[in-house]
């Protein structure tokens, strides 16, 4: 069974959404380790409630996408079995860029969400950018983890409308409803090895059933 850490740095509520439908059982993953990189996160409160392991690991001053911070956090996820053999990293609001070297290492097992729809708008603040773009439709992207900033293969995304009297909150607001329902589904179907990478396109096999009678 794939082990499974989720890197968070604040309210952690994609954290709480891929935890819960683990603890339904609806995703076949072990939630080995929550990860902050700050102590005052307030996800690690709810990741204690949900009886899930957490641990920090502070910045200290490295910046984001150094190797000596990273190395820290590869250990702790190898002390908590998430190896890259094994292991699945969600990056879910985790505000450090990762470094090179940690990519390579648990290369096709990281995933983090973007909340607009990918290529547009990357980077911090999306859902401002895209009221200030002016586009008609928004929403949030499932992708995994390359060496660029949100440019790595996508594996799910979900549209929302946006409404003319929409503020950065409200839009956010329902981008998020949709966050909440696309990551727990993509981390789902990584647990049960039905995605295939090549290149940048991502395909999903889905099982067969039998029709009823
Ligand atoms: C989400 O909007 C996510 O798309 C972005 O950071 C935010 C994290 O929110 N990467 P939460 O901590 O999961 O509530």
């Amino acid at each position: 069974m794939i082990s499974l850490a989720i890197l968070i740095s604040g309210r952690g509520s994609n954290m709480e959404s891929i935890l819960r439908a683990i603890k339904k059982n609806r995703i076949p993953v072990k939630p080995a380790i929550v990860i902050s990189n700050k102590p005052d996160a307030k996800g690690l409160k709810i990741a204690h409630k949900l009886g899930v392991p957490t641990a920090i690991v502070e910045s200290g001053g490295q910046k984001g996408g150094s190797w000596e911070y990273d190395k820290k956090l590869v250990s702790t996820l190898e002390e908590n079995g998430v190896t890259p053999s094994n292991g699945l990293v969600c990056l879910a609001g985790f505000m450090r860029i990762m470094s090179p070297e940690f990519i390579r290492k648990y290369r096709g097992r990281i995933l983090n969400i973007h909340p607009a729809i990918l290529p547009s708008f990357p980077g911090l603040h999306s859902q401002r950018q895209a009221l200030e773009y002016g586009v008609k439709y928004s929403g949030c992207t499932v992708h995994f983890v390359d060496e660029g900033v949100d440019t790595g293969p996508i594996l799910l995304q979900a549209v929302v409308k946006v409404h003319e009297n929409d503020t950065e909150e409200t839009l956010s607001k329902r981008i998020l409803r949709q966050e909440h329902k696309i990551y727990p589904e993509a981390v789902r179907l990584f647990a049960e090895g039905r995605i295939k990478t090549t290149g940048r396109k991502t395909t999903v096999a889905y099982e067969s059933r039998p029709l009823k009678k």
